[in-house]
């Protein structure tokens, strides 16, 4: 089935996750790789960290994480993507499984690519989702800001908005698979005075390769 109105002409995979009942769509340049968030996932299937919560995803691609929020019982999400095809790619998910009052899909222009650019400024959140590109090196192609965070400017625009558009005792929920990532963020919410744990994972980062899978999830809180 081929929700209408779409507004995307190229061609698609389609791709099977666990946690959602149908196939999705994988839009061209659009990211797929359920290895990054298999924690991320599990915590919302199994726990009630999203259930009747409002729910922020950065960088959906597919729409995957989001998706996953509201079939887990989110009340709404809002996601967001920096990639055309990614916006209409989640949208059209968010169609096929008949989430589309429940999810928003918003449009980040590359000229303002800070991680709540297009959040407004009286919208929070209860949960902050996110599996973010994990390189500090500069994207040269659209396909790229899946993999590279130049400068780490989207995580640290990420952790300095969380004041503002996290709700009182909320969280922010981080997927990374990258030994200079993690420790990146950890000195990042180290110098906000933002509590960071690794949650469920017990492997030494110091022992795992520069890049690795299944990625880490890490929670970010603000006291
Ligand atoms: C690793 S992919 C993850 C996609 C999806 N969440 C998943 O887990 O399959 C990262 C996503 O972030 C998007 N992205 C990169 N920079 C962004 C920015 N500044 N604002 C919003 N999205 C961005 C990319 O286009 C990509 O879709």
């Amino acid at each position: 089935m081929v929700p209408a109105k779409v507004g995307y002409h190229g061609a698609f995979n389609q791709v099977s996750i666990e946690d959602l009942p149908v196939p999705l769509a994988q839009f061209e340049t659009v990211f797929w790789d359920p290895r990054d968030t298999p924690s991320l996932r599990k915590l919302m299937r199994e726990t009630e960290v999203v259930k009747g919560k409002r729910v922020l995803e950065i960088g959906t691609g597919t729409g995957l994480l989001a998706l996953c929020s509201i079939r887990a019982g989110a009340m709404s999400a809002v996601a967001t993507d920096i990639n055309s095809n990614a916006v209409l790619n989640a949208r059209f998910n968010a169609t096929l499984l008949g989430f589309e009052k429940r999810l928003e899909v918003r449009q980040v222009e590359l000229a303002r690519p800070g991680a709540y650019e297009v959040i407004r400024s009286e919208e929070q959140f209860d949960v902050i989702i996110s599996n973010p590109p994990w390189v500090n090196r500069v994207p040269q192609r659209i396909d790229e800001f899946a993999l590279y965070d130049a400068s780490f400017n989207l995580m640290r625009t990420l952790l300095d908005g969380l004041p503002k558009y996290l709700r009182p005792g909320g969280k922010a929920l981080l997927a990374y698979g990258c030994v200079d990532g993690i420790k990146t963020l950890k000195a990042e919410c180290a110098k906000r005075g933002y509590p960071i744990r690794v949650i469920d994972d017990t492997r030494d980062l110091d022992k795992l390769p520069e890049e690795f899978l299944p990625g880490m999830l890490l929670e970010v809180t603000l006291r």
